[in-house]
């Protein structure tokens, strides 16, 4: 092993500073002197987008399988798939002498219009947390690094460089903050990037509160924290704040800031040492793994395709699905022709090959006829003459497929959306050709929901196949004709309309500042729990066959959190193909001192069965999977009571369910202070035991607040309901009559007492 500490020991002050920022765009400064070599990075994570030039931020990158990006690869809820196509990641990143990835992306999907939910996984934590680990547990197992990003509250393009995302803390724990936890927990991903943008008022690169005392002392991140390009404000505070190296580079301004911030001891030298530290870790950890060679392209083109296959999600199918041998096909959509597989921006890979769809449908059906009409132009005019092309092709025909691709101008990195709309000419050629073919699909290339309640009725099927990398194409067609039985699942709500949404009322915000309103009631814990209905839910995916759930148990009635319980049930079957489901675990929390959302995904499986087939599938459930971030207490923390588990095939279709009786193990401190309510005291265990005689007495013993007064008719209240609200210190007050000594004395004494200071 290299003895990280003894090259620290030999870095002069230059070379360190100089480690911290970065060579050139995607390289950090070696130090030849000591033979450790530069770092190099490259953006992803869906492919390899190496530049050639490694001075320029946008040149042309070489040839890498571009995958599908992140909206398809949770929908595939397949962990060991994205293990999978993590080591496929590696391998073309040690061809093309690349160290880290610079991704996956784990930001939430608070808002569907955000421009880059296309890169993110879900609008569910566990869900982004789970693909993501498994994802970074790929390709690191080959000895390639990974950058999780963007560190945190990162959910809009609007003003991203500068705007302040306004998170309470109970939010930012178990909404914003909970994928990048699992991911560092579990796969220990070799560096984390973090956010343009303020998160409370502070920079994401230098927020000491995210960088250091959650991410690196908290989870105990080893890596380094990287910025993202040109996120650094002020150099030595985003130092001083736990950002270890910025990019890109050079900028040798910085590296000077930090030298002269030493020098004239503003910035402790320890500080420095701990970043170079950092660096140097990653930097020999990659060094490990030898770079170049070939990768194999065709395979990872077949893996590609494989992924794309399982990530679709079939949003509607009146039985045309899978198709049967149709004799002639209309294929309509320029994205049939021009295959619309990945987004704009960072994640822009140069693919080694390109699926064309039409071609793929016209391999598998070899002995049908195929027409072709583009539909609609690149830009976003209107043109009938395509319309009516189509509408001709499609009455000539025995099915049509529509291939509907949201043109980049809508949906990209940079830019969030301004509506969920297809545009105006989609619209309008699948209302014309559904009007004359009742045997329509409609296939969507997009990273996130769209409307559809102005065509959906006239289409017999849809098949939601994301931006869906390179080999989507194929992919498409295994799907429609059925060698691939579909089994991807939403994991973002697609709303009827815009204004259904969560953040509806508080995006994208407005004077430098977006309120993060909603707080914990994102996706589908907003829908349940305004029971506004959806489109398709969280969850949600059909499959050409059919599954059974039955005989659902969890291992203990009642059990304590810190041993959790095991939840298993029977999957069955019950149709004609073979196919896979996935199951879903939601927890329903039956009584709460904070809010909660009615239930949250706490697990998970997909389950591969034959007809007839059934299979036990077992999930575990932890203390996490019942508890809540209390910020009056600062920590995750369980209540006694009843949950129920829920068991679903989406979150708006629970098939079975379970009551279990959790009994907590936290001894928590006393939060009373000196404006507790009375109702705060009773909630309180210490102070129930205090209060309660002298309460008991004092309302038994007449004074303004008497139990005789309790439901006083002639004031129209419940007077022991009426004083819950109360601060005890006011109620004391109020009783001071009764009362042998001052009331604020007594208040004190009771308050002493109950924080156990004097026993
Ligand atoms: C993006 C990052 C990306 C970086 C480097 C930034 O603009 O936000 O996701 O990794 O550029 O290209």
């Amino acid at each position: 092993m290299t003895d990280i500490h003894a090259i620290i020991a030999q870095m002069t002050l230059e070379e360190k500073a100089a480690l911290c920022t970065g060579a050139s765009a995607w390289t950090t400064t070696p130090v030849k002197r000591l033979n450790l070599p530069e770092l190099f990075v490259s953006d992803g994570p869906h492919g390899i987008r190496r530049v050639a030039d490694i001075h320029a931020l946008t040149s042309k990158s070489l040839p890498a399988t571009c995958f599908p990006t992140a909206s398809s690869l949770a929908a595939t809820w397949d962990g060991d798939l994205l293990f999978e196509m993590g080591q496929a990641l590696a391998e073309e990143a040690i061809a093309l002498g690349v160290d880290v990835i610079l991704g996956p992306g784990v930001n939430m999907k608070r808002s569907p219009l955000c421009g880059r939910n296309f890169e993110y996984f879900s609008e569910d934590p566990y869900q982004a947390g789970a693909m993501a680990a498994s994802l970074i547990k790929g390709i690191q197992s080959k000895g390639v690094g990974t950058s999780l990003k963007h560190y945190a509250a990162n959910n809009q393009e609007f003003e991203r460089f500068s705007i302040s995302a306004e998170v309470d803390e109970r939010a930012l724990r178990e909404i914003y903050l909970p994928a990048f936890e699992t991911a560092v927990t579990q796969a220990k991903p070799w560096t984390v990037m973090c956010s343009y943008n303020k998160i409370n008022g502070t920079y994401g690169s230098e927020h000491t509160q995210l960088l250091t005392d959650i991410l690196k002392k908290e989870w105990g991140f080893e890596g380094f924290v990287v910025s993202d390009w040109g996120a650094v404000h002020d150099r030595v505070t985003a130092l001083q704040a736990g950002l270890d190296l910025e990019m890109p580079g050079p900028k040798q301004t910085r590296v000077n800031a930090v030298i002269e911030a030493v020098r004239n001891g503003e910035l402790d030298e320890a500080v420095l040492d701990e970043a170079a530290r950092r660096i140097v870790r990653v930097v020999c950890l990659a060094a490990q793994t030898p770079k170049g060679g070939d990768f194999d392209a065709a395979a990872h083109h077949a893996l590609a395709r494989k992924v794309a296959a399982e990530g679709m999600v079939l949003l509607k199918n009146n039985g045309l699905l899978p198709l049967q041998n149709p004799q002639h096909i209309a294929v309509i959509g320029r994205a049939a022709q021009q295959a619309h597989f990945q987004g704009g921006g960072s994640s822009h890979i140069n693919p080694t090959q390109v699926d064309v769809p039409f071609s793929e449908l016209q391999k598998m059906a070899e002995n049908a006829e195929l027409s072709f009409a583009a539909g609609y132009p690149e830009d976003n005019s209107r043109d009938q003459a395509l319309i009516d092309e189509a509408v001709a092709i499609s009455q000539a025909a025995d099915v049509a497929l529509l291939y509907i691709a949201l043109p980049s101008f809508k949906e990209s990195e940079g830019y969030d959306r301004a509506d969920l709309d297809l545009t105006e000419q989609q619209v309008a050629l699948i209302q014309a050709v559904t009007a004359v073919q009742p045997n329509t699909v409609v296939i969507l290339n997009n990273g996130a929901p769209v409307v559809m309640g102005k065509w959906l009725d006239g289409a017999a099927a849809v098949l939601e196949a994301w931006m869906m990398g390179q080999a989507g194409g194929g992919a498409i067609a295994d799907v429609l004709f059925g060698r691939v039985n579909p089994s991807g699942k939403l994991t973002e709500t697609y709303p009827h309309r815009l204004t259904d949404t969560p953040a509806y009322l508080n995006f994208p915000g407005e004077n430098d500042v977006v309120r993060y309103g909603e707080g914990l009631f994102i996706g589908y814990r907003y829908y349940d729990a305004r029971e506004v209905p959806v489109l398709f839910p969280f969850g949600y995916g059909l499959s050409y066959t059919t599954f059974v759930y039955s005989n659902l148990q969890v291992s203990a009635d009642n059990f304590k959190d810190v041993d959790g319980v095991t939840v298993t049930v029977d999957i069955t079957n019950t149709g004609l193909a073979a196919g896979k489901e996935v199951v879903q675990v939601y927890v329903h929390d039956q009584a709460s001192r904070l809010v909660r959302p009615y239930k949250e995904l706490k697990g998970f499986a997909k389950v591969s069965l034959q007809p007839g087939e059934t299979k036990t599938i077992s999930i575990p459930l932890n203390f996490r999977a019942f508890a809540y971030y209390d910020p009056a207490y600062r920590q995750w923390i369980t209540e006694d009571g009843q949950f129920d588990i829920l068991v679903g095939a989406s979150a708006a279709d629970i098939r079975a369910q379970a009551t279990v009786t959790l009994q907590s193990t936290l001894q928590l401190p006393s939060i009373l202070h000196k404006e507790s309510t009375i109702r705060h005291w009773f909630n309180d265990p210490a102070g129930k035991l205090i209060l309660q005689p002298m309460f008991t007495e004092l309302t038994s013993n007449g004074g303004l607040f008497s139990a005789d007064n309790v439901g006083d008719e002639a004031i129209g209240m419940d007077t022991l309901s009426f004083l819950m609200d109360l601060p005890l210190r006011s109620f004391l007050h109020f009783q001071e009559s009764s009362l042998t000594q001052p009331a604020d004395d007594i208040a004190d004494m009771l308050l002493e007492q109950a924080l156990g200071v004097k026993q």
